[in-house]
């Protein structure tokens, strides 16, 4: 009988296709895996779950005796419960280094959008609202070029970045890290330095960390006091690396100048969050990977980590390795 999978949220349909000849796949989308009856049936006998932002917790795992392997078509991994995987010997996989350059353009597409205002400037042309050939200094932007830059996380994500705005912006780059990355110090000219300096010295602060309970609520209030009253703000980690309202409080009261918001403390983001009525944000819904290319790329990478897994080989991404070496 061919094993049982759970496809969940988001997998591009070649792969699914793909699947479907070797396993007995369910596609599940827009339901709560904690009550869906059809869900939770099918999860008794799966054997794998491939998919976006399923979490898989202690209580989830209950009710999935089979479960291999969990292959997320994300790089993050924080909705994976990775000590609760670790004890029921359970693989995680994510998709790391095929989106890089794509999340980069879109971080980097944020930020200028942010610095030149260009949807605010785009909605006032299309409401027909430029009506004088020469648009007063109310309406000017901020330079990108030759400001600094401070990257907080300089993973790969935050490489591909970095090699933006060094090549192509002349940028002065400090970056934060747990460790020192000194090939990309050689590479972009990044200068490391402690977090506070980073904040207080950068025109431009991006947040790329993953998730963890380390990085939770890492930059709020104290945080944004010491950035510059100029800068801005651009988030491309995940909603709850920052303190959602203390962002908001910074942004009304003007301790910083603007914001770029990929992702947010709750997704969707809910319809009266007052970040969604301030000029001075730019916000995108969560698509830093989203190019055809580079989501069908995840998919397939996501599906190579899967097959592996119920094959009980190791997988090529396999997040908790240790487990499987011991
Ligand atoms: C996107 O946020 C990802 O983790 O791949």
């Amino acid at each position: 009988m061919a094993k049982k999978v759970i496809a969940y949220n988001r997998i591009e349909e070649p792969v699914l296709q793909q699947l479907k000849k070797s396993y007995d796949v369910r596609f599940f989308k827009d339901i709560d895996p904690k009550t869906d009856d059809e869900f939770l049936a099918f999860l008794k006998e799966a054997e794998g779950i491939i998919g976006l932002g399923l979490p898989v917790d202690s209580e989830l795992v209950q009710h999935a005796p089979n479960l291999k392997i969990v292959s997320n078509i994300s790089v993050g991994y924080n909705n994976l419960d990775i000590p609760t995987l670790n004890k029921h010997h359970i693989m995680a996989t994510n998709t790391p280094d095929v989106l890089n350059d794509t999340v980069a353009d879109t971080i980097f597409g944020l930020l200028i959008a942010t610095a030149r205002r260009i949807p605010e400037l785009d909605q006032l042309v299309k409401r027909a609202e430029w009506t004088v050939e020469a648009l007063g200094s109310e309406y000017y932007g901020t330079d990108v070029h030759h400001k600094t830059l401070g990257i907080i996380g300089l993973g790969r994500i935050g490489q591909a970045i970095a090699k933006r705005a060094h090549f192509g912006f002349d940028m002065n780059i400090l970056y934060h890290n747990r460790s020192r990355k000194k090939d990309a110090e050689q590479a972009v000219n990044a200068t490391y330095c402690e977090m506070d300096t980073l904040l207080k010295q950068s025109d431009f602060v991006c947040l790329m960390t993953p998730l963890t309970p380390e990085t939770e609520g890492l930059i709020g209030k104290r945080e944004f006091t010491l950035m510059k009253e100029s800068a801005i703000f651009i988030n491309g980690s995940r909603g709850k690396t920052v303190v959602e309202q203390d962002l908001i409080t910074a942004l009304k009261n003007g301790d910083i100048k603007a914001a770029g918001l990929d992702v947010f403390e709750q997704e969707p983001i809910e319809n009266d969050n007052p970040l969604l009525t301030m000029k001075q944000v730019v916000t995108t819904p969560h698509i830093g990977s989203s190019t055809k290319e580079t989501e069908l790329k995840m998919s397939k990478l996501a599906a190579t980590n899967l097959e592996a897994g119920l094959n009980g080989e190791i997988p090529p991404n396999l997040i908790n390795r240790e487990l499987w070496q011991s």
